[in-house]
C-alpha cells in the first residue's frame, strides 16, 4: 500500500465503521450485506470460513450462529450449539468459541481437520473470501482464482449438507460464465453479485450458491 491509498483507506466509511463497531476488518459489511439480500445465515449452526485472516467473517457468523441458537428453537431444522471453523495461512487472532487453523485448505490434511471438528457431522454453510495473490494480470489473476474456488467447491461437495449455501470470492473476466454453470449443477440457485461495501476499483465479486441438491 502507498502511503496516498493508506490515507484514501483510513478515511473510507466502512473502515470507520469497522473501527466503531469491533470489527478486524471492513470486509465485514460485504457480508453483512450478502446476508441482507440472500439470507445465507439462516439456520446455520455449523459453518466453515475458508481464507478468514484477519477473521471479521467469522465475527460476523458467530453473531449470526448465536443468533440461530435463540431464534430457531423449533422444530424445524435446528441445533442446540454452534461450531465455527476458520481456515487461513495466515495467523487468526483467538476468537472466542470460534475454531481457528493455519493451514493452506488445498491441503488434504484440512479435510480431515473439518471432519475432526465437526464429528463428520454435515456444515450448513461454507463461506470463502480466499484469494489469490495478485499478480496485477488481471486475466491471470482472474484463472487463479478461478482454480482457488474450484478447490473451495471440492469441499463443498463432500462437507456441504444438502440445502446447504456457499459464497465464493472471484475476481471478474471471462471463465465466470464456465464457474457459474459448474456450480449450477450443484446448487438450485447460483447467483453472482457485489456487496455495497466490496469497492467500486476491485473487480472481486461474489457468487452465493444457495440450497445444495
Ligand atoms: C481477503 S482476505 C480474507 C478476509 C476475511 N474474510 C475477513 O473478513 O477478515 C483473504 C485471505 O485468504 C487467504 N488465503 C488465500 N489462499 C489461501 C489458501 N490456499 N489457504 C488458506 N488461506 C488462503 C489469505 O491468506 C487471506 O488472508
Amino acid at each position: 500500500m502507498t502511503d496516498n491509498d493508506s490515507y484514501r483507506h483510513k478515511r473510507d466509511p466502512h473502515y470507520i465503521k469497522a473501527k466503531k463497531e469491533g470489527y478486524r476488518a471492513r470486509s465485514a459489511y460485504k457480508l453483512l450485506n450478502i446476508h441482507k439480500r440472500f439470507k445465507i445465515f439462516k439456520r446455520a449452526f455449523y459453518i466453515l470460513d475458508i481464507g478468514s485472516a484477519p477473521g471479521s467473517w467469522l465475527q460476523v457468523a458467530k453473531q449470526y450462529a448465536e443468533r440461530n441458537m435463540e431464534k430457531n428453537n423449533d422444530s424445524h431444522y435446528s441445533r442446540d450449539h454452534f461450531k465455527i471453523m476458520g481456515a487461513d495461512l495466515k495467523h487468526i487472532s483467538p476468537i472466542e468459541g470460534v475454531k481457528v487453523v493455519r493451514v493452506d485448505f488445498r491441503n488434504p490434511e484440512f479435510k480431515d481437520q473439518i471432519s475432526e471438528f465437526f464429528n463428520n457431522k454435515k456444515l450448513d454453510l461454507i463461506l470463502s473470501d480466499a484469494s489469490i495473490k495478485k499478480s496485477g494480470n488481471h486475466f491471470s489473476d482472474h484463472i487463479q482464482q478461478i482454480k482457488l474456488c474450484y478447490k473451495v467447491l471440492d469441499i463443498a461437495k463432500r462437507f456441504l449438507r444438502v440445502e446447504g449455501n456457499l459464497v465464493i470470492k472471484l475476481f471478474q473476466g471471462p471463465d465466470m460464465k464456465v464457474i457459474k454453470e459448474d456450480l449450477k449443477k450443484y446448487f438450485r440457485f447460483v447467483k453472482v453479485y457485489k456487496p455495497k461495501a466490496s469497492k467500486n476499483k476491485s473487480n472481486e465479486i461474489y457468487v452465493i450458491c444457495l440450497k445444495k441438491i
